[in-house]
Parts: C-alpha cells; sequence; structure tokens
C-alpha cells in the first residue's frame, strides 16, 4: 500500500473513528483494516498510531504476532495447509512440499503474479479428515500429492469463470 491515496487515508481514519470509545480498540481496529486490505503495512500502522495514540511499536507487535494479520498483501487465493500432528503423521509434508514445487514459493510466499499465498497452519479443528488443506475458508478433506495440481487448476477455472462473469455483466 506504499504510497497512501487520500482515500485510503480516510479510510483508515473513519475505521479507527468506529471504536474511539472502546477501551482497547487495536484489534478491531486491525481487524476491520485487514478485512478491508487484506495487508496492514507499516505505513498504515502509522496512521493507527496517530489516530489512536497507540505506539507504533505496540501495533507492529500485535500485527505480527497474530497470524490473522499481515504485512504483506496475500495472493488471491490463500492456500493453508495444516502442518498439525494428525495431519502430519498423515502426509501433509508431502502436500505442502508439492504446493511449494507447483507454485515455485516457499510457505509464507505469494506468487509473482498474486493469485496464491502458501501458508502452513497448526490444526485446523478438522482432523477427522486429516490432512486438511483450507484455501480461502473452504477445507479440502485427505488431500494427496496427486491432487495438489488439479487444485491448483481449480483456482485458475474459478477466476476464468468470474471473469466471463464480468464480461457478461459489464
Ligand atoms: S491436525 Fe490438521 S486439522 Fe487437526
Amino acid at each position: 500500500m506504499g504510497g497512501l491515496k487520500a482515500d485510503a487515508v480516510a479510510k483508515i481514519r473513519e475505521i479507527c473513528g468506529r471504536y474511539k470509545d472502546e477501551k482497547t480498540p487495536l484489534m478491531m481496529i486491525l481487524s476491520d483494516i485487514q478485512n478491508e486490505y487484506g495487508y496492514i503495512p507499516l505505513d498504515v500502522q502509522e496512521i493507527v498510531s496517530e489516530e489512536t495514540g497507540i505506539s507504533v511499536a505496540e501495533i507492529y507487535g500485535v500485527v505480527t504476532f497474530y497470524s490473522f494479520f499481515s504485512l504483506e498483501p496475500k495472493g488471491r487465493f490463500v492456500i493453508g495447509c495444516c502442518l498439525g500432528t494428525a495431519c502430519y503423521v498423515k502426509g501433509a509434508q508431502q502436500v505442502i512440499d508439492k504446493f511449494s514445487e507447483e507454485l515455485k514459493i516457499q510457505p509464507g510466499q505469494t506468487t509473482e503474479d498474486g493469485m496464491f499465498t502458501l501458508d502452513a497452519l497448526r490444526c485446523i479443528g478438522a482432523c477427522g479428515i486429516a490432512p486438511a488443506v483450507s484455501i480461502n475458508g473452504k477445507v479440502y478433506p485427505k488431500m494427496t500429492v496427486s491432487q495438489v495440481r488439479e487444485i491448483i487448476a481449480q483456482q485458475y477455472l474459478i477466476v476464468e469463470k468470474e471473469k466471463e462473469k464480468e464480461g457478461v455483466t459489464a
């Protein structure tokens, strides 16, 4: 979000204003900003600091502590591979390695085209269908290495369909 535009600055100030009567507004403010923009870079943290009086150091600490918040833009599709124990013993490491190989990125990184972010997660509460992978909140059960390519291809199809729809309605 480098070189913030005036309307983005105004929006961030407006979000901060929503919680001005709260005793501990920081999590709510950061959640709203994350939902609105998908990430919370330093220049945004500085505005939140100005508006709330909370130090940038404290805000930075919160943003980097919780995996829900991100300092960098995430891909269109966020692929979260669970590496919790139940998933791990059923081959989750091989699954995430395959995603890594196919997308040419390491966990925590985003593809250059902005399509995919690969994340390693702890237990996502789907141990019964391990190994589990979550893509933008949709859980894929009992993932195998041989499904990885197909699942990546499916995401491209979703984007194509969206584009077709836009073409029809435009
Ligand atoms: S360990 Fe993967 S869902 Fe629980």
